[in-house]
């Protein structure tokens, strides 16, 4: 997420640029289900609550949608969608600018939404505020630029016959989205949506729904006409299947656990074929070579995968080191991890926050647990941090072998698998041996390696010599299971539109 952001780097804001105060005793105002610009409670009456992580109290209870509250929202953005609606007959550079009203909003209203973020995903203030709300805002500022530049083509084909085509929306788009960036998840989906000329129904993460339920009362404020934007917040079993299994739902997008992805998959292919993108986990390698900038590559690998209490999809969770340096790095690494700060994540000083539920901290201290009984060293960390929630402290493993669990499964969570490597022949072949394929790093000074592992490893998104430099402008999806298609940058624009072949005889023939 860093490079979403001048004032960061490498996944750490700048601490020499001002970050407001949090506000403190912020209300919740947002909490029912938002439909054509209005605020609805659950059909069933039924409500849920979500916690604050860091605290474990209560924030607030909030409507809990399920199956007949989307079926009145996809009416709603199917109403909405209708030939002759305002959304339809807007010109598309109206599309744009409503697009940068939102932004404007979005940077209005800054300090509520990082508060709300970091209050309910338990992230530092820090960098709710410099990274997820940067992403936000940017993501809508490019994303308005394309509304009026969706252009088809004019297409030679013999002299009787003119063919063009017209990159249409698709229609009733859904989107579920994930706890980890809850706001910044639904802007990467409703952005290029609505560019596009779409309409959505969109379902937050069970944990986290307050952001995106404050997204509506800005839709509404901006102006977007009634219905183009529908949320329902609700559990994944319920309101998130009735999204996959909807039958006027034309695309869903989607960003979460594998395993829910082949679920939305066969959702799809069980009701109307609906489009899918698809986000999901990942294993990512971070190769380090004897040649790189030591410093650098410690500190990227660091930030890598502990940022955001390592629950990213990104992380940097098998780092593979080559072995004349392999002593030194760990020992920088462990240096580092030892030194980051956990706690309270409202100070400003907070690197790492809690985890974001009991089953995300349970996980994760099973992981660890497989990892020191299958023999690899445990350099630092390693246990929960006491009476303290769902604190887990930083942890590094060295002498990691590639058939341990630790190695294998997403462990989404602050836990750094140190592997050790002699050839770059081998390297290629050991990273790219796991399922997934969503993000690689290359450290290295020498140009042809670095192009040679750019061109090897089978992921989306290559970095060499940084992390998580990620921009609203280049392409991020996955290689292999970690997912369909691809969200930001000028390619997801062609998962948001179909594309039509109109083709014209001429009357007369030419003489
Ligand atoms: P999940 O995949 O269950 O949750 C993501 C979203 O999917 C939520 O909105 C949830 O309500 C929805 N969902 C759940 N079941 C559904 C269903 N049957 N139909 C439609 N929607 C459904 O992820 P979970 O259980 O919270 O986390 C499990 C693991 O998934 C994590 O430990 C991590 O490894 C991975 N994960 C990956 C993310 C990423 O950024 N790619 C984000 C979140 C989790
Ligand atoms: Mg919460």
């Amino acid at each position: 997420m860093a490079a979403l952001n001048g004032a960061v780097e490498n996944g750490q804001p700048d601490r020499k640029v001002p970050l407001p105060r949090p506000l403190r005793s912020l209300e919740v105002k947002y909490t029912k289900i938002f439909i054509n610009n209005e605020w609805h409670e659950s059909t069933s009456g039924k409500k849920f609550p979500t916690y604050n992580p860091s605290t474990l109290e209560k924030i607030c209870d909030v409507e809990e949608g399920d199956k007949p509250d989307v079926d009145n929202a996809v009416e709603a953005a199917k109403a909405a969608f209708q030939r002759g609606a305002p959304w339809r007959q807007m010109d598309a550079l109206s599309r744009g600018r409503l697009l940068h009203k939102l932004a404007d909003l979005l940077e209005r209203d800054r300090v509520i939404l990082a508060t709300l973020e970091t209050m309910d995903t338990g992230k530092p203030f820090l960098q709710a505020y410099f990274i997820d709300l940067e992403g936000c805002i940017k993501t809508l500022r490019y994303y308005a630029g394309w509304a009026d530049k969706i252009q088809g083509r004019t297409i030679p084909v013999d002299e009787n016959f003119v063919c063009f085509t017209r990159h249409e929306p698709m229609g009733v788009c859904g989107a579920i989205t994930p706890w980890n960036f809850p706001l910044l998840m639904l802007v990467w989906k409703m952005a290029p949506a609505l560019c596009c000329g779409n309409t959505l129904v969109i379902k937050p993460a069970e944990q986290t729904p307050l952001t995106s339920l404050y997204i509506g009362s800005l839709i509404k404020e901006v102006g977007f006409p009634p219905g183009v934007v529908n949320i329902v917040p609700g559990y994944g079993p319920t309101a998130g299947a009735a999204i996959s299994t909807h039958h006027s739902i034309d695309k869903i997008a989607f960003t979460g656990s594998t395993k829910v992805g082949k679920l939305i998959k066969e959702a799809a292919s069980k009701s109307n074929l609906k489009r899918v993108t698809l986000e999901l986990g990942g294993k990512n390698p971070c190769i380090v070579c004897a040649d790189a900038d030591l410093d650098l590559a410690v500190e990227c690998a660091h930030q890598g995968v502990f940022f955001n209490q390592g629950q990213c999809c990104t992380a940097a969770s098998r780092v593979f080191v080559e072995e004349q340096i392999y002593p030194e790095f760990v020992k920088r690494s462990v240096e580092y991890a030892k030194k980051r700060l956990v706690g309270d994540p409202f100070d400003a000083r907070t690197e790492q926050g809690p985890q974001i539920d009991q089953n995300q901290f349970d996980k994760i201290l099973e992981l660890i647990e497989s990892g020191k009984k299958e023999g690899a060293k445990l350099e630092c960390g390693g246990l929960a941090i006491e009476d303290r929630g769902l604190f887990i402290k930083p942890t590094v493993f060295s002498e990691v072998t590639d058939n341990m669990r630790i190695a294998k499964e997403e462990i989404f969570g602050p836990v750094q698998p140190i592997m050790k490597f002699k050839s770059i022949e081998e390297v290629i072949r050991r990273a790219n041996s796991t399922e997934y394929g969503l993000t690689a790093a290359v450290f290295t000074k020498n140009l042809d390696r670095a192009l040679t592992l750019a061109s090897a490893l089978q992921s989306g998104t290559v970095w060499i010599n940084c992390y998580n430099a990620l921009y609203a402008q280049a392409p991020f999806g996955g290689f292999k299971m970690s997912g369909n298609g691809r969200e930001l940058g000028e390619y997801a624009l062609a998962e948001y539109t179909e594309v039509k072949t109109v083709t014209i005889k001429l009357s007369q023939k030419s003489p």
